[in-house]
This record gives structure tokens, C-alpha cells and sequence, in this order.
């Protein structure tokens, strides 16, 4: 938790106190306790130190964080995420920060969020306590750390302002938990079905409404694409569609589509067990979707958005699609299977004309862990973004700005969507390696009946083996923060 005070009601009731200014701060704005202990360190920007002073007569530590002259989101965010890790080292629970340079104005909303983000971490199958098999293993403390901050503003920082802030900060970090939480849960807990318990309870909490259709209805529905994948399962599928319309002055309605395959095994398309055993990530466009939805309607924010997931898995069973099936659609489309691990857009190919046909949303963004290829382009921290409509792109462009989640726009010329073309039928599933994630975007975009279109490849940014700044190991929670934003954006 994060509570917020003007700098003149400054009063040290934490173990710690964490000092942030900047290269130009007047030393005049330190509490004057604090000026002696500053003369120990020789500060470098952007660094961390920690010195234990004995002030006031008790024995405290005092980092100092001197942002660096050029502040930007990257530096804070790094700043933030090393400050925290030395936190939780000195297992701090009250900390006081005392922001001492205006200078922040612009990013206290993402310091804010970073702070309460930086200690997320997915350890709930990490028992804790003695090991009975193992006495002599110590007790392994949860890694997952929160304390609760008291930030002193300076006077440049209005009270009032700040803690609206800090307010859609919370909300913005509480969805990106879910989203976080949802994708690191393994394809044994987290199946479709649970998948809508979690979006059901998501609803109630945030005041959203929700449909969940299960596998009798999606094949009455006649969302061929997608039930061609989810029957070689034996975990039923189920299709989501949640609504929050709360911008009575108009019509328009945005449709945020999210790729939910709880578990994807490329079928019999078969993945090689390394890249197999992350698959449980491949419902991190879902997960954006419904945090996204979460958060907007957490906010109250003036939009009329419905997100849609289509959840099943994709595996291997008598009953499973084969490479060179031809499949038909909801769009009436007929589909050659050339490789059944391009199974996503088959599920998003359903889930996109509904949102076209059946929602009649006026616009359509979908998120997706589409394709390998976005990562091998782009890297592990850059979304792969390909639109054909400049007013999405500009929202997604602010909504990264405004974030931090760095994207970056792939090409949605017409010569790429002939890769799409079959011999066999109407349109076929894969467009072959060239240009792996344009051509897979372009098959989703064939299901949009014109309307204008955004799509987000998060392959490479969902799921991470290692902890960056940005987040934990595991799921990065990447895209909630995006679709809120640009949903926002779209309705200014
Ligand atoms: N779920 C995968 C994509 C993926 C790769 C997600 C790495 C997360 C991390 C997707 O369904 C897939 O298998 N894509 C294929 C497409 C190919 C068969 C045309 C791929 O990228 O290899
Ligand atoms: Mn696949
Ligand atoms: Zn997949």
C-alpha cells in the first residue's frame, strides 16, 4: 500500500528511509537530519546506497537514490526495481521515500504503479516452512514482497493531484496482477472453464457483465474455426464475452479480442518439449483482455468496450484436427489446416467476426502470443504491432508512451496477405516462415469484415524466463496497461 503526505508533515515512522532526488535538488529540501548523513555518500545518478546512520538516535538505513539528470521511464523503472530488491534483502515492511525533486512530476503515475508491482512475484507452489524430508533445508521465506510506503511529496507535487494518480496507478497494477497471476497459473489448474470462474469473479469485483458459452453452445453458435481446435481435447472449451458500456454519449463500440489457448501443443504439429513446456502462457492475450476490462471498469473510465476470448486447448486425441484438414468458419470462410500448431488464429478467426457481426463493434483490437517470429524480430521486450487503421495505431502508440510497454509496428502490406492464399480452400492457416508474424496477423485481419483493426503480437513479451525491471520471472502481465490505455484514448 501507498500512502501519500507533503513533505512538511515529514516524520520518520519506518525502518527505512528511502531519499530520491535529483542532480539539481537544493540540498535545502532535506529534512535536516538527513543532511548529514548525505555528506557520507558520493552519489552517482541513477545509483543506489544504503548507509546506516545513527540519527536521531536510532539506528535506521537511508538509501539514496540520485535520479539521473535525463529522467525517463526506463531509468525509474530500474531505479524502482533495485531499490525494492534491496528493500525486501533488508526485509523492510513500513518505508518512508521522501521525492525531493519535482523533476518526477511527469512520472510519478509509473512510479507509483512500479513500486507497487516491483515485489509481485509468482511463488504459491513454493511451499514454505521446514522441509519434513529435509530437516536441515532452512525455512525458505516467500519471495513475493509488499511493503507498505509513505511517500513525502515536495511542494512542487499537489496532494490532491498526486493521489488520483496514484489511485489509477493502483487499478492499473491491480489488473496487471490478474493478467500476471492468470498466466503463470499451469494448464492443469487453469483450463478454460477455470478460466471463466476467474473472469466471473472479475466481473462482480469490478462491475462488468459477462457470458461464458459452453462446448454444446459454441458448436451451435457455429464457431467452426475455433471448435476444430478445442475438440481434440478432453478439457471442454468454453467462449467469453464480457461487456462494459458505460459511455452513454455514444454508439461506438470497441471489441478487445484475447487469444486463449490454456495450453497449446502444437497438436500434431507436435512442439519439441522445450518450447512445449512454457505453453500454459499461450492465454496471455485473454489475460490481457480481462485485465484490461477490469481495470476500465475498476475506473469507472467512460468506454464502451467488449472483450472476447475464445478458451480451449490445443492437443493430440482421435478426435484432434489433422495438418491438411479444411475447416470451416463463423465467417462462412472455409480454412485449409496446413500446420494445426497455427492454431490461435483459427480460435481468433471466430472470435473476431463475432465481435465484427455479431457484437457489431465499430473498432477491433485483438492480443495475441501469435507467432515465435515476433520474438526473434523484435526481441523480449518490444510488442509486434501490425493496424490498418492510423486512429488504433496513434492509441496503442500513446498507450505505450504513457506505459512504458515498448511496441513496435510490423508492415500489413496486400502482398502479404496473398502468403494466406490456398490451392484447396477459401484461405489457409499458416502463410509459411517470411514475414511469420505479419502474415499471421493478416489472416486475423481476414476475419474482420473491414472494420477497422489493431492487433498486438506478445509472443516474445508475455512470459519471461528471467526477472527484468519491467517484471518478475514468469508472466509480465504486458498488454493490460495497453488496452486500458488505448481503450481510453479511443473514447477521448
Ligand atoms: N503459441 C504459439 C506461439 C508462441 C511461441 C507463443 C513462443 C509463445 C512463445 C503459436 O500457436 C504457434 O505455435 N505459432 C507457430 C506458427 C507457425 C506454425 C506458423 C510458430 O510461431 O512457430
Ligand atoms: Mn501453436
Ligand atoms: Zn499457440
Amino acid at each position: 500500500m501507498i500512502t501519500l503526505k507533503p513533505l512538511s508533515q515529514y516524520q520518520e515512522t519506518g525502518s527505512i528511509t528511502i531519499t530520491l532526488m535529483g542532480e539539481k535538488t537544493p540540498r535545502a529540501n532535506l529534512p535536516s537530519e538527513l543532511k548529514d548523513t548525505l555528506k557520507l555518500l558520493d552519489l552517482k545518478p541513477g545509483k543506489l546506497e544504503a548507509v546506516k546512520t545513527a540519527a536521531s538516535g536510532k539506528l535506521r538505513v537511508v538509501l539514496y537514490a540520485r535520479l539521473p539528470g535525463e529522467l525517463n521511464y526506463d531509468a525509474l523503472e530500474a531505479l524502482t526495481a533495485d531499490m525494492v530488491k534491496q528493500l525486501n534483502e533488508l526485509k523492510a515492511k513500513q518505508v518512508d521515500v521522501l521525492l525531493l525533486d519535482a523533476a518526477v512530476k511527469e512520472l510519478t503515475s509509473s512510479f507509483y504503479k512500479q513500486l507497487l508491482l516491483a515485489g509481485d512475484c509468482f511463488d504459491r507452489y513454493q511451499t514454505s516452512g521446514v522441509d519434513p524430508l529435509d530437516p536441515g533445508r532452512e525455512d525458505k521465506p516467500r519471495e513475493s514482497f509488499e511493503p507498505d510506503f509513505t511517500i513525502y511529496l515536495i511542494k512542487g507535487l499537489a496532494l490532491k493531484a498526486e493521489e488520483g494518480k496514484l489511485h489509477r496507478a493502483a487499478l492499473l497494477a491491480e489488473g496487471i496482477r490478474t493478467a500476471r497471476r492468470l498466466v503463470n497459473e499451469p494448464a492443469n489448474v487453469l483450463t478454460p472453464e477455470r478460466l471463466a470462474q476467474e473472469a466471473r469473479a472479475l466481473s462482480k469485483q469490478n462491475g462488468f457483465d459477462i457470458e461464458v458459452y459452453d462446448e454444446l453452445q459454441i458448436q451451435d453458435m457455429g464457431l467452426q474455426a475455433f471448435w476444430s481446435v478445442a475438440k481434440g481435447s478432453d478439457t471442454p472449451p468454453r467462449f467469453l464475452v464480457m461487456r462494459f458500456m458505460n459511455n452513454p454519449d455514444t454508439a461506438e463500440v470497441l471489441a478487445l479480442v484475447g487469444k486463449g489457448l490454456t495450453y497449446d501443443s502444437g497438436g500434431y504439429a507436435i512442439k519439441p518439449a522445450e518450447s512445449m513446456a512454457t505453453m500454459f502462457c499461450d492465454m496471455g492475450g485473454a489475460a490481457a483482455v480481462i485485465g484490461a476490462i477490469s481495470t476500465l471498469a475498476a475506473m469507472k473510465a467512460r468506454v464502451n468496450v467488449v472483450a472476447i476470448v475464445a478458451a480451449c486447448e490445443n492437443m493430440i486425441s482421435g478426435r484432434a484436427f489433422h495438418n491438411g484438414d479444411i475447416i470451416g468458419s463463423l465467417a462462412g470462410k472455409n480454412i485449409e489446416v496446413v500446420n494445426t500448431d497455427a492454431e490461435g488464429r483459427l480460435t481468433l478467426a471466430d472470435a473476431i467476426t463475432y465481435a465484427a457481426t455479431v457484437i457489431k463493434a465499430d473498432r477491433i483490437i485483438d492480443i495475441a502470443t501469435l507467432t515465435g517470429a515476433v520474438g526473434i524480430a523484435l526481441g523480449r521486450e518490444i510488442t509486434g504491432v501490425v493496424a490498418d487503421d492510423e486512429t488504433i495505431f496513434s492509441a496503442l502508440a500513446r498507450a505505450s508512451e504513457l506505459s512504458g510497454d515498448k511496441i513496435w509496428r510490423l508492415p500489413h502490406c496486400e502482398h502479404l496477405a496473398k502468403h494466406n492464399k490456398s490451392e484447396r480452400a477459401d484461405i489457409k492457416n499458416s502463410g509459411g516462415r517470411p514475414a511469420g508474424t505479419a502474415t499471421a496477423a493478416l489472416f486475423c485481419r481476414a476475419f474482420a469484415f473491414g472494420k477497422p483493426w489493431g492487433h498486438l503480437d506478445i509472443a516474445g513479451t508475455a512470459y519471461q524466463d528471467k526477472a527484468s525491471a519491467k517484471a518478475p520471472a514468469g508472466a509480465t502481465g504486458v498488454g493490460v496497461e495497453l488496452l486500458a490505455l488505448a481503450t481510453m484514448e479511443l473514447f477521448r
